[in-house]
């Protein structure tokens, strides 16, 4: 059983912004991933929670005993690293049943141990291989095994999986996901793969610039943007944000790309008072850009197919935005083609230029 938590955590390294104030509150058994670009600060936050390296302020409570200044040894957590070290002179067997050993568990049971973590990461036959003997993929699952024989309070993972191929990645994850719910261990997760994040979390909080710019579930994080950072970073293709204007008709405001004005039902959306006119983005998701009789006209520029679905380029006319429509492999656009576009239903967002604040819609 093991609750963590940050408080108004920081650390600099000379001018350098390595963590700038994160609390969280992180519940026993959870599956927590910060996500985020590289260089966001999401190795030193695992550094600062594993004890390698001590905050510049703020603090840090496991089981709500505060531990910000205890060494790693002292804090029962297991961590993968980004570089995880093998000893290069065990055998693979050896490098994952040594935590066991240093803790005088007879051998009958660290055999039956090291080869049950074998059989779940698939590696039961490099048992008697050394480090040095196999691919990178296969050091990261070992790594990974010495982790889990621990049976630590705590997990802290930090891509653990960056070495495998895509395949592997895949399959991986969901082995990752079973033996984390099995176990029930709170496991701190660090990726900047946003499709691991969404898959493996209970919560995420995505990472930018040394800030959780958004802490949420998966779905709220993908539904519920908080700004135009955490839009774009998470789903692939990316939102589409088109440039745009909100102006004020005497009751409300209308959206306005280029001359035209968007038909689209901003009920119960304010301006602030005086304000006539502002600078947003319309945000749309590839998925949901729809083709209409009437409504935002463009002309196709590039069509890809990727056999499942297919991918359509369309460059606005009057603006320059390039819209990604993501579609099933029916759709017959062709390059050239004069179309119109539309978000399907309310499936749309605004962002104020200001801040990169969604503002559409007005829930959360
Ligand atoms: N020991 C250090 N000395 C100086 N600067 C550091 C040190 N460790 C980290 N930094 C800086 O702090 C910031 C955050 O680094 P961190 O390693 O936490 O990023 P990250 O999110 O893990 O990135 P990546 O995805 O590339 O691993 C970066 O700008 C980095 O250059
Ligand atoms: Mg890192």
């Amino acid at each position: 059983m093991a609750k963590l938590r940050l408080e108004n955590i920081v650390r600099n390294f000379g001018k350098v912004k390595g963590v700038f104030d994160i609390s969280v509150d992180i519940d026993d058994g959870e599956f927590f991933v910060m996500l985020g670009p590289s260089g966001c600060g999401k190795t030193t936050t695992l550094r600062i929670i594993a004890g390698l390296e001590t905050p510049d302020s703020g603090k840090v409570f496991l089981d709500e005993k505060e531990i910000t200044d205890f060494p790693p040894r002292e804090r029962d957590m297991a961590m993968v690293f980004q570089n995880y070290a093998l000893y290069p002179f065990l055998t693979v067997a050896g490098n994952i049943a040594f935590p066991l050993k240093k803790r005088k568990i007879p051998p009958s049971q660290i055999q039956e141990k090291v080869e049950e973590v074998a059989k779940v990461l698939g590696i039961s036959n490099l048992l008697e291989m050394k480090p040095g003997q196999i691919s990178g993929g296969q050091r990261q699952r070992v790594a990974l095994g010495r982790a889990i024989v621990r049976e630590p309070s705590l997990f802290l993972m930090d891509e653990p999986l960056s070495n495998l191929d895509a395949k592997l990645r895949t399959s991986m994850r969901g082995e990752l996901k079973r033996i984390q719910k099995n176990y029930g261990t709170t496991t701190i997760y660090v990726t900047h793969d946003q499709v691991e994040a969404m898959t493996l979390a209970d919560r995420v909080a995505v990472m930018n610039n040394g800030i959780f710019a958004q802490l949420d579930s998966p779905l709220e994080i993908y539904n519920m943007p908080k700004d135009t950072f955490v839009a774009t970073f998470v789903g692939d293709p990316k939102m589409n944000m088109i440039p745009a204007e909100l102006v004020n008709n005497g009751k409300g405001p209308n959206l306005k790309i280029g001359d035209t004005i968007v038909d689209l039902d901003l009920s119960g959306l304010s301006m602030p008072s005086g304000v006539q006119s502002m600078d947003v983005s319309l945000g749309i998701r590839p998925e949901d850009v729809k083709i209409v009789e009437r409504g935002l006209n463009g002309k196709v520029v590039v069509t890809q197919n990727l056999g499942k679905s297919k991918i359509e380029h369309i460059q606005l006319s009057g603006s320059n935005a390039e819209v990604i429509r993501m579609t099933g492999v029916e759709s017959d656009l062709d390059s050239g083609q004069s179309v119109s576009i539309m978000p399907n239903e309310s499936k749309f967002y605004i962002f104020d230029s200001a801040n990169e604040k969604r503002i559409w819609p007005l829930t959360g």
